[in-house]
C-alpha cells in the first residue's frame, strides 16, 4: 500500500499516519521529521533547511526531492510507505510521479484532511511532540496518558521550535499558495480521499479506514 496524508500544517497528518503504520506495518516518511533530524545532526543540508523552517517557508524543491529519492530507495519501503508532508509543490508532485513510475509503483490513495485556518493556530500552539518517535499530542484535544510522556515509546514530549503564532501564519500562507493546488492534481489522478479533519481524532481515523476500504 503506497499512501499519502495531505493537509495544512496541523491538520492531523502525523497523528493519522501513526494509525496507518499500526494497521499496514509500513514506514511513515515525513520530510519534516527528516529535516529536523538533519538539523539535530547539524549536517550542511540541515543547517541550510533550518533557515527556511524557522521562518515557516518551504525548503527548496531540489533539496526535498533528493531526500525523497534516497528514502524511497531504502529496503523498508519495498512493501509500501506513507508519505507525510511530501509533496508540497507541483514540481515535487511531478518529481514523485516520475520517480514512482521509474520504480514501477503507483500511489494508491491520498488522504486529505480538511481543517479551516481558524482551528489551526490552536492545534499548533497546543501541540507536544515526542523527542524519540515524533508522535504528536495536544494538551487539550489529544493529551498523552501521562503528562509530557509519549504513549508509544515513553519519550519526552517537547514543543517544536516552529510551533508559534508567527511561524504558523507563514506556514499557512505557504500551504495555500504552493501546496493547495495539489488537491486538483491528485483529484485528477483519481486517488484523492477528502475527509473532514475537524472531527475528533478517533472519528477521523474511523472515517479514514472506511474511505480506504480497510
Ligand atoms: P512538517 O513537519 O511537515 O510540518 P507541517 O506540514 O507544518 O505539519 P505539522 O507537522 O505541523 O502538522 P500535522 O498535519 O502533522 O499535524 P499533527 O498530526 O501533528 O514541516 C515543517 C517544516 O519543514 C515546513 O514548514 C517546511 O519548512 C519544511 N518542509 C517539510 N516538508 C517539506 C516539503 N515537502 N517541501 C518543502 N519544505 C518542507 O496535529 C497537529 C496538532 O493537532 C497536534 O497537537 C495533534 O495532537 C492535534 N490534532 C490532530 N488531529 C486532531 C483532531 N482531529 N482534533 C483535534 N486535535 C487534533
Amino acid at each position: 500500500m503506497n499512501l499519502m496524508v495531505f493537509g495544512a500544517p496541523g491538520a492531523g497528518k502525523g497523528t493519522q499516519a501513526k494509525f496507518l503504520i499500526e494497521k499496514y506495518d509500513i514506514p511513515q516518511i515525513s520530510t519534516g521529521d527528516i529535516l529536523r533530524a538533519a538539523i539535530a545532526e547539524k549536517t550542511d543540508m540541515g543547517m541550510e533547511a533550518k533557515k527556511f523552517m524557522d521562518e515557516g517557508k518551504l525548503v527548496p524543491d531540489s533539496t526535498i526531492i533528493g531526500i525523497i529519492k534516497d528514502r524511497l530507495a531504502e529496503d523498508d519501503c519495498k512493501s509500501g510507505f506513507i508519505l507525510d508532508g511530501y509533496p508540497r509543490t507541483l514540481p515535487q508532485a511531478e518529481a514523485l510521479k516520475a520517480l514512482m513510475s521509474d520504480m514501477g509503483i503507483s500511489l494508491d490513495k491520498v488522504i486529505s484532511l480538511n481543517v479551516p485556518d481558524s482551528l489551526i493556530v490552536g492545534r499548533i500552539t497546543g501541540r507536544r511532540v515526542c523527542s524519540e518517535c515524533g508522535a504528536s499530542f495536544h494538551v487539550e484535544f489529544n493529551p498523552s496518558k501521562v503528562e509530557d510522556v509519549c504513549d508509544y515509546c515513553s519519550g519526552k514530549l517537547l514543543i517544536r521550535k516552529d510551533d508559534n503564532v508567527e511561524t504558523v501564519k507563514s506556514r499557512l500562507e505557504a500551504y495555500h499558495t504552493q501546496t493547495a493546488p495539489l488537491i486538483a492534481f491528485y483529484t485528477d489522478m483519481g486517488v484523492m480521499l477528502k475527509l473532514d479533519g475537524t472531527k475528533e481524532v478517533a472519528q477521523v481515523t474511523e472515517d479514514m479506514f472506511k474511505a480506504i476500504g480497510a
